[in-house]
């Protein structure tokens, strides 16, 4: 008889004999009958077993977690112990004969608990953890995304290709994890943060278009959406404009939303960072959040208040947020706002408060009263709700006020229930930083500038738009790619602004721009964060829920415990000596 999975049993099977195996779920014992649930991949049925079976001895031994193949008859259940939660529940397997595979010790985590355990118990014994029927079913969705998007790219004509894990490394902004060589002391490779380089020489090499299902490694810090090594769905295409790699991208998109059960309008909505900043101060915008940050300039006659005016008489900017029902707000839930944004330089969140048809908060003594009334009105602000009002430099409010958006969304649960996706596009193609005291590539260095902003790449390398796009999904970004440069002199040009001297250049990138020299087709591309988009479609809050073998936030493999010491002789071989750790530090 062959395998049946449990999970598949109807009342169309009744009086089939069937067999399962699988793991014995939960064991009950109604005086005398033994119920025990039997879990596979596919679900969960109920084997009834009487004290006059011959497997009555077998069953009463059972216990969580065990391993059996049960041999049985499907049966119709009474009318009450039917239960309607799940699949199965109409049937249950009757005169079964057991076989126990495998015993089981006490698990210190139970696959049926109901509530969630510890996350450090369950990467602890992450085999148990994943038997969670929750995990079950993110892994299963993850590979169904998987083998769609294999599909999809297939069908459109893609070759999928591998580039190489010991690589040099290739800059992307993060930490690379580095690998020494043993036969030539002295040197490491890189674990690559994505395939950037390779996918552009394949360009070159004229395989026209690429995918890979790709491991990519940042040393980075860890957060919810973000682990050292992830997956990316890395795509690149040659003698492609912005529009075909978008187009190929919302195709892809749709088709892997489809096998999540959610269906999706093409084309998708577009933002320019210019209008995400304005408007949502963040470049990925959660547009579940129906509330928008609102210009306030026209306003400034309005306040009377000296620091507001004197930041718009500087050249300041001056916005707003209406946030529905924070006038209850505590003057400690005020403080705690306002250090949220002293990072980008604000001492507090200077507020109106309307509570009871009056006019309160931080600002409101500092409001002129005739001028009021067209306030109120441009802000749509009613009884219980609350305004924040920011003055100062463009890009400091935007992100002071994209952050205060994200966070009272999360206390007044703001959040439309159903997703929101949409491309944010002409991202700068540079952006200024403190730390190296110059202008750094925002995406990569071998994003192309936009054609009509190549002229004032030298004059105002600040101002120059990129042909880069990023896709976001519920505040998340889950893909972002680019056009790159194809031509040397360009290249030159971006890494002459850069930084870079030719010498440096060439040392890095010499094999890029070799390349170039021989032909090199228009090409661009985007790769998808895997893990996260399979975090949002599976409605989990971290992607060490979409992961079967994650890292903690410290970067540590509770399974396995890497990244742990080696011996003495393994670092002789690599030519590497320790010095002295202070484990503590
Ligand atoms: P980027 O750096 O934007 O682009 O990465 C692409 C996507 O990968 C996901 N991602 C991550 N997911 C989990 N953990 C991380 N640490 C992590 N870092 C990034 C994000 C992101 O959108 N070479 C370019 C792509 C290109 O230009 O074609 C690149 O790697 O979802």
């Amino acid at each position: 008889m062959q395998r049946v999975g449990a999970g598949t049993l109807r009342a169309a099977d009744v009086d089939r004999p069937v067999q399962v195996a699988g793991w014995v779920h939960r064991v009950r014992d109604h005086g005398g009958v033994l119920f025990f649930d039997l879990r596979d991949r596919s679900g969960i049925v109920q084997v009834v077993v009487s004290p006059q079976d011959t497997a009555y001895e077998v069953a009463q031994a059972l216990h969580p977690e065990w391993v059996v193949a049960v041999a049985g008859t499907v049966h119709k259940r009474q009318s009450g112990a039917i239960n309607p939660k799940l699949p199965t529940g109409d049937i249950e397997i009757t005169d079964a004969s057991i076989e126990v595979l495998a015993q089981a010790d006490v698990p210190p985590l139970l696959p049926s608990a109901q509530e969630s355990p510890d996350e450090a118990l369950r990467l602890r014994y992450r085999v148990l953890d994943l038997r969670r029927q929750e995990m079950q079913e993110n892994l299963a969705l993850r590979h169904r995304l998987l083998q769609v998007t294999r599909r999809h790219l297939d069908e459109a004509g893609f070759y999928e290709l591998e580039t190489p894990m010991l690589t040099r490394s290739t800059p992307e902004g993060a930490r690379d994890f580095l690998v020494p060589s043993r036969l030539q002391p002295g040197a490491f490779y890189a674990l690559p943060q994505s395939p950037q380089l390779f996918k552009q020489l394949l360009m070159v090499a004229g395989f026209e278009r690429y995918f890979q299902v790709v491991r990519c490694f940042r040393d980075e810090d860890l957060r919810a959406d973000r682990q050292p090594e992830f997956t990316q769905i890395d795509i690149e295409m040659s003698f492609v404009e912005q529009e075909d790699v978008l187009a190929l991208a919302e195709g892809l998109m749709q088709a892997i939303c489809e096998a999540a059960d959610w269906q999706i309008q093409l084309p998708l909505p577009r933002l320019s960072y210019q209008e995400a900043m304005l408007r949502f101060g963040s470049d990925k915008p959660d547009l579940r959040i129906p509330w928008e940050i609102q210009d306030l300039q026209a306003f400034t006659d309005v306040f009377s208040v000296p620091f507001l005016r004197s930041a718009v008489e500087a050249g300041g900017v001056l916005r707003g947020l209406r946030a529905p029902g924070a006038a209850s707000l505590s003057r400690k839930q005020w403080d705690e706002l306002g250090r949220q944004i002293e990072r980008f330089g604000f001492k507090s969140v200077p507020y109106l408060a309307l509570q009871g048809g009056e006019l309160k908060g931080s600002l409101a003594k500092g409001v002129d009263a005739a001028a009021w009334p067209r306030l109120k009105t441009a802000l749509d602000l009613r009884d219980g709700d609350a305004a924040l009002v920011l003055a100062g430099d463009d890009e400091a409010v935007s992100l002071a006020l994209g952050q205060l958006r994200l966070t009272l969304a999360d206390m007044f649960g703001w959040r439309a229930k159903e997703h929101r996706l949409l491309w944010v596009t002409d991202f700068p193609l540079m952006e200024w930083s403190d730390e190296e005291g110059r202008a750094v590539s925002r995406h990569h260095p071998f994003t192309h500038p936009k054609p009509a902003d190549v002229d004032r790449l030298e004059a105002e390398p600040l101002k120059v738009r990129a042909q880069a796009y990023d896709l976001v999904l519920d505040g998340v970004e889950v893909a972002g790619g680019s056009i790159r440069i194809h031509e040397r002199e360009l290249q030159e040009r971006v890494f002459r602004l850069l930084g870079l001297s030719e010498e440096e250049a060439q040392g890095k990138f010499g094999f890029l721009l070799d390349a170039f020299r021989f032909g090199a087709p228009p090409h661009g591309g985007v790769a998808f964060g895997f893990d996260r988009l399979c975090m949002l479609l599976a409605g989990a809050s971290s992607i060490r829920d979409v992961i079967a073998f994650p890292k903690t936030a410290k970067g540590t493999d509770l399974l396995t415990g890497a990244p742990a010491e080696v011996s003495t002789h393994q670092l002789d071989e690599l030519h590497l000596e320790l010095r002295p750790v202070d484990r503590k530090a």
